[in-house]
């Protein structure tokens, strides 16, 4: 699988995260800012925790290390423990259909769709073609290809064409528009399903007391939305770089 470019990484995560020099090829990546950048939970903490959860999978471990040695952007890829959270999240809520915006590599779509029922069908979204390439490739190693539908294209267009009723939904894609994906995807939920939204904290950009750079502030917004919004109830979880589980009441 060829190396992909580099022109998307400023858009979703701006410019300012480093990679840890030395970093080791085929573990995941440290990306250091500064202590309220990319690296919010302490490095020794998330490898306890890391420790302590169920084990990626050999797939997973693949696509992972494949990613790191070969994406400039490695650092977007859910990784082993949200992996295991969404995983959980999937076993635990038994979703027929599920959402996910922003596919990357399929590391996160294989996470979501493990509990799915045996009709069940996980739609995921990407924009990239060669990310999808590579995240179809993964599907299918993983013999999924039948449960998992990969959409490549813009989200914003592709949402509304899927007449679905959602039981779970991911959002990851593009910072800017994480309001927009709300509220495409908020009336085509099930009651009581979950949408999940990544990058909630942004780095800790959003904790400075000036919230600047349209991603942290639309994460700002976005934030700001669902939590005015009564329609739902929601915890926002200071996992890795902040995920908001947000309940349709
Ligand atoms: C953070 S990555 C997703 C990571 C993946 N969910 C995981 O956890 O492994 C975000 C992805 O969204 C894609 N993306 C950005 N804007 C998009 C859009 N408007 N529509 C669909 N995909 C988009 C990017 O190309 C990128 O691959």
């Amino acid at each position: 699988m060829p190396p992909v470019a580099n022109h998307w990484f400023t858009f979703c995560y701006g410019p300012e995260i480093l990679q840890r020099p030395g970093s080791a090829s085929g573990q995941f990546p440290i990306f250091v800012a500064n202590w309220q950048g990319m690296e919010m939970i302490s490095p020794e903490a998330q490898a306890y925790s890391a420790r302590y959860s169920t084990p990626e999978g050999e797939l997973l471990e693949e696509i992972a290390a494949y990613t790191v040695d070969n994406h400039p952007q490695a650092q977007m890829l859910s990784g082993h423990v949200q992996g295991k959270f969404l995983e959980m999240i999937s076993h635990l809520l038994h979703p027929r259909r599920v959402l996910e915006i922003g596919t990357f590599m399929g590391y996160s779509g294989l996470c979501l769709a493990a509990g799915l029922t045996g009709d069940g069908k996980l739609h995921t979204i990407e924009l990239r073609e060669e990310d999808a390439a590579i995240a179809a490739e993964n599907f299918k190693r993983a013999n999924w290809q039948d449960r998992i539908i990969l959409h490549v294209g813009n989200a914003l267009e592709i949402i509304p064409t899927l007449k679905e009723e959602w039981d779970l939904v991911f959002i990851d894609a593009d910072k800017v528009n994480y309001p927009a994906y709300y509220r495409l995807v908020l009336p085509r939920l099930r009651a009581g399903g979950l949408i999940i939204a990544d990058n909630v904290l942004f780095h800790g950009e959003v904790l400075e007391k000036e919230v600047k750079g349209k991603n942290a502030l639309a994460i700002q917004a976005f934030n700001e939305l669902v939590r005015a919004d009564d329609s739902v109830d929601k915890v926002m979880v200071t996992l890795r770089d902040g995920l908001f589980l947000i309940r349709k009441k």
